[in-house]
């Protein structure tokens, strides 16, 4: 029988790399290819799949993309996701990543998966998190090598993979329908300035046109139209990104603690998220109690370091979630925003389930009687009182 290995796939000079790697270090026979379509560009995944046509030895490419956003970047959105900063796009689609690669190691019968990552990122812990749920052997060349770019551009020439890596481009990009993020070479020294040229989905935000007003409505915490026009998440993110691209809105340049303590310095942009977060994060100031939202600040954020680190299968994430879920239930409305030149703000808010009363908060009407608040007022700051005195004496 064969020796079969099924590899997270795509198409960079890791993933290839690994092919030959691990029939020639690891004794496989054949080296299954998995590319995981997550709203890559569709160049880049053109490209994998003709690389992996050429040098592995089945490939499977897997459209993913209406099941990362309905079942990744949805509850996402719900918990207003967000590490240190960061909207938690590579990191959200990286379970589901290995989870497809898993699913093919079961149908083919292979004995182990395999990743890219190297020893110093989030991703390898990421994908084994979900891979070691498993008895298969898991296996992670670029981690267990230690090799250099130079090493693997060779080994690349010698067993025939063409290589792309360009010296005037030493980015490295990770992109999703969510994300794109942007890491590496220039960008490593963190007093440097990100050049113009690293972004492609968003413009200078100076450049931007004139404000626009844009309406999102969501149901049960979930954005499900845009301009009163319904869309499938697939296709309103996708067009978030390109209108809010347009005016520069969602770029992140920031310092980013990795899980193993290392700091690193990382460039996002991400349009549709920021307006999708800043429109789900006001529509809650309308519906949630102040109770309700100061607790689900505390829930949020556990949630988003869960999520940064890959840990979707621990009991509190479904716990989170469940949560979560509850608030959501009253999670509709409308939330109209503002595009202009690199921002995304919230300039009108409707819900029927909004907790805001008009008669209550106005300064003309007189449904609540004023006199009732004066044995409140009698109390507020009671025991400042008590010390206050005390100090006197
Ligand atoms: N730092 C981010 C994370 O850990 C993004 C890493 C993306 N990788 C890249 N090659 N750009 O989620």
């Amino acid at each position: 029988m064969k020796k079969k290995v099924v590899l997270a796939y795509s198409g960079g000079l890791d993933t290839s790399v690994c092919i030959p790697l691990l029939k020639e270090h690891y004794d496989f026979d054949h080296v299954i290819t998995v590319i995981v379509d997550v709203g890559q560009p569709k160049e880049e995944i053109k490209n994998a799949m003709e690389k992996a046509q050429m040098i592995s030895d089945k490939n499977y490419t897997i459209d993913a993309n209406t099941e990362f956003v309905e079942d990744y970047i949805f509850p996402l959105i719900k918990a207003n996701g967000n590490y240190e900063g960061y909207v938690l796009g590579t990191a959200i689609a990286r379970p589901l990543i290995a989870k497809k690669v898993m699913e093919v190691a079961y149908a083919e019968g292979a004995e182990a998966v395999a990743h890219g990552c190297t020893g110093k990122g989030n991703d390898q812990l990421r994908f084994e998190a979900v891979f070691r749920s498993s008895d298969l052997m898991v296996l992670a060349p670029m981690r267990d090598m230690n090799l250099t770019r130079e090493w693997e551009i060779q080994y690349a020439l010698e067993h025939n993979i063409p290589v792309t890596v360009t010296k005037e481009k030493p980015w490295s990009v990770d992109e999703n329908i969510w994300s794109r993020s942007i890491e590496g070479g220039h960008l490593e020294d963190p007093g440097f300035i990100a050049p113009e040229e690293i972004f492609e989905w968003t413009r200078t935000p100076e450049k931007g046109p004139d404000p626009e007003i844009i309406k999102i409505g969501f149901v049960d915490g979930v954005p499900v139209s845009l301009n009163d026009t319904r869309m499938d998440g697939v296709s309103l993110i996708t067009e978030l990104n390109r209108i809010g691209g347009m005016h520069g809105v969602g770029r992140t340049d920031m310092i980013e603690d990795r899980v193993l303590g290392i700091k690193a310095r990382e460039n996002y942009e991400h349009p549709a998220a920021t307006i999708l977060l800043n429109a789900h994060m006001d529509l809650e100031r309308l519906v949630l109690t102040r109770r309700e939202l100061s607790f689900k600040v505390k829930v949020d954020e556990e949630w988003s370091e869960m999520a940064y680190m890959g840990l979707v299968d621990e009991p509190l994430y479904n716990d989170l979630n469940a949560f979560i879920d509850t608030t959501q239930q009253r999670m509709e409305g409308i939330v109209k925003l503002r595009l202009y030149k690199g921002s995304a703000v919230v300039v009108a808010r409707e819900s029927p389930y909004a907790l805001y009363s008009a008669d209550l908060a106005s300064f003309d009407e007189s449904s609540i009687d004023q006199k009732d608040a004066e044995g409140v007022a009698k109390y507020h700051g009671f025991q400042g009182r008590l010390y206050q005195r005390q100090n006197l004496r």
